[in-house]
């Protein structure tokens, strides 16, 4: 395989699980240096035993997005660790369960959790990534928004309206550190399997029902979104690769938000 990301220092939020887990080992193995920023401890921790000693790139740090000083260390210990920040993957991400999914059973504080990691997290790596990377004039910045931001689904209002301000962040900030040579994207996954989508889906979660319920919404069929075809994306943004794209949406979904089945479904059985 080759070394997409030789050389390259990146931070990625929520490394130690799902996608963000994915990302991680997926960029080492591409040759770069990664520091996992997460709240899981043991997860964390394990991850960089596992690429012990044969990659020894992999750190992990303690790191709550929802705290600026926490968000401000990681990139710190980057930057003291490896000299540099090449690659900033706000990725971190939480939801409400699904029984939380309409406007009636939402609660104001559903909103403040889950703004508070999604929107507010991403915003704070995104600013201090902008603080260190606009002084060496260079950096990818990339966010994980949603499919669930670019079609409306029926997913809790909060964790699809907060997708909606990420894929806002990007456009905003590719805007404004476009002219410090920074480059801001944004990954959008369909449905993936993972802790996260196991809790919205709650006592409906076990492994098999989430894969069938997740194979029944896919407009895709045959292949089956994994985590790894988000990392594979997010090592695209993150490398010279893509050094002319920024602003991007990158859509990981098997066009599920270009498409809208209702007729379809509707008139199943109708005879023309
Ligand atoms: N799985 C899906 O179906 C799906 C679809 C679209 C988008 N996403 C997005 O992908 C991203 C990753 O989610 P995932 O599915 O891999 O879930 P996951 O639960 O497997 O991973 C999320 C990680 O974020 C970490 N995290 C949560 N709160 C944090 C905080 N305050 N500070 C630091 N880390 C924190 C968790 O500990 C976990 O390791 C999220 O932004 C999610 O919204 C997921």
């Amino acid at each position: 395989m080759g070394k997409r990301l030789e050389g390259k220092v990146a931070v990625i939020t929520g490394g130690a699980s799902g996608i963000g887990e994915a990302a991680a080992k997926l960029f080492a193995k591409h040759g770069a240096r990664v520091i996992i920023a997460d709240i899981q401890d043991e997860r964390g921790t394990a991850i960089c035993r596992e690429f012990a000693p044969n990659i020894s790139y992999v750190h992990y740090t303690l790191n709550n997005v929802t705290e600026e000083s926490d968000v401000a260390s990681a990139v710190d210990f980057a930057v003291a660790k490896h000299g540099k920040l090449d690659i900033m993957y706000n990725n971190a991400g939480i939801t409400v369960p699904m029984r939380h999914a309409s406007v009636l059973d939402s609660e104001k504080s559903h909103f403040e959790e889950v703004y508070a990691v999604n929107v507010f997290g991403a915003f704070l790596g995104a600013k201090h990534a902008a603080r260190v990377m606009i002084q060496a004039k260079s950096g990818s910045i990339i966010f994980t928004s949603s499919a669930s931001a670019l079609t409306a689904v029926e997913f809790p209002i909060s964790y699809a309206s907060s997708k909606y301000a990420v894929i806002g962040l990007t456009n905003q900030l590719c805007l404004e550190l476009g002219k410090h040579g920074i480059r801001v994207n944004c990954v959008s996954p369909f449905l993936i399997p993972t802790p996260m989508l196991g809790g919205a889906m709650g006592a409906a979660a076990d492994e098999k029902a989430a894969a069938e319920w997740v194979a029944a919404a896919a407009n895709l069929k045959g292949a089956v979104a994994e985590t790894d075809d988000v990392a594979e994306a997010a090592v695209y943004l993150g490398s010279d690769e893509s050094k002319y794209v920024s602003g991007m949406n990158m859509v990981v979904d098997g066009g599920y938000s270009k498409v809208n089945p209702m007729i379809t479904m509707a008139m199943r059985g109708v005879r023309f």
